[in-house]
């Protein structure tokens, strides 16, 4: 990996326009030339980004999903600063708006488009655990994408139902997305999930069970689908 001295990592933040963080500890900047340069910051305690950095997972990742067709930053630099201990990948933005933004806007389709596009990501064996609508974009013409990627996993087959049950509860229990969740509606979320799924009745009325349960919310897709 390329390693970045204090005063090349410095110049990296004081040279673009600071987008999320702080000056010392920049998130998210943009360059001049429309690119995105993401930071990391690895946990201080012995865990798994010890021995795989989340910035080179974030990079892997971008591959493995450009590989299954799904849009996500591809990642053109990774980079170390061993004396700030930070991490920094530079990867090209995406068209679009992410799913909170469109909220805003009013854009109820888009977390239509999401149950479909959930299932396809399903289909391809994408576990997005550290999905929520801030994570996915949209652009005008419905299409879809990913950002944030190094919580994800690829598996060589779709998602097996608990699988699904699992990410679903990633995706409807994120307490920032409540609020937009709820209004939609949640039972009628995982409904049009289901169907874009190809589920059957006994799936859906293990999905409802477990996710009623874990989310401590009445979900009845079965009934949703019926009506
Ligand atoms: N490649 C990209 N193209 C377009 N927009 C992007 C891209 N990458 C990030 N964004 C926007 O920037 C926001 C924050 O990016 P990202 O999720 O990578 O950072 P974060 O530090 O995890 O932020 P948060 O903690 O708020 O999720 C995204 O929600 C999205 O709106
Ligand atoms: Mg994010």
């Amino acid at each position: 990996m390329e390693q970045l001295t204090t005063q090349q990592m410095q110049e990296i933040i004081a040279g673009n326009e600071l987008l999320l963080g702080t000056e010392q500890y920049p998130n998210l900047l943009r360059t001049d030339s429309g690119e995105i340069v993401k930071f990391f910051y690895p946990k201080s305690r012995l865990s798994t980004s010890t021995f795989f950095p989340k910035a080179k997972v974030f990079a892997d990742n971008g591959l493995r999903l450009k590989k299954l067709q799904v849009t996500a930053p591809l990642t053109k630099r990774v980079a170390y600063c061993a004396t700030l201990k930070m991490y920094l990948v530079i990867y090209d933005r995406i068209p679009g708006k992410d799913l909170r933004m469109w909220d805003e806007e009013g854009n109820g389709a888009a977390l239509q488009g999401l149950q479909k596009y959930l299932a396809e990501l399903h289909r391809k064996g994408v576990m997005f655990r550290g999905i929520h609508l801030g994570n996915v974009l949209m652009d005008d013409e419905g299409r879809y994408a990913l950002v944030d990627i190094s919580g994800l996993s690829c598996k060589s087959k779709p998602l097996s139902l608990w699988q699904r049950m699992r990410n679903l509860i990633n995706l409807l229990g994120v307490e920032d997305d409540q609020k937009i969740l709820l209004s939609y509606g949640l039972s009628q979320f995982v409904a049009g999930y289901c169907i874009a799924a190809g589920l059957d009745k006994s799936d859906i009325a293990y999905l409802d069970r477990k996710l009623s349960w874990r989310l401590g919310q009445d979900i009845d897709a079965l009934r949703t689908l019926e009506l």
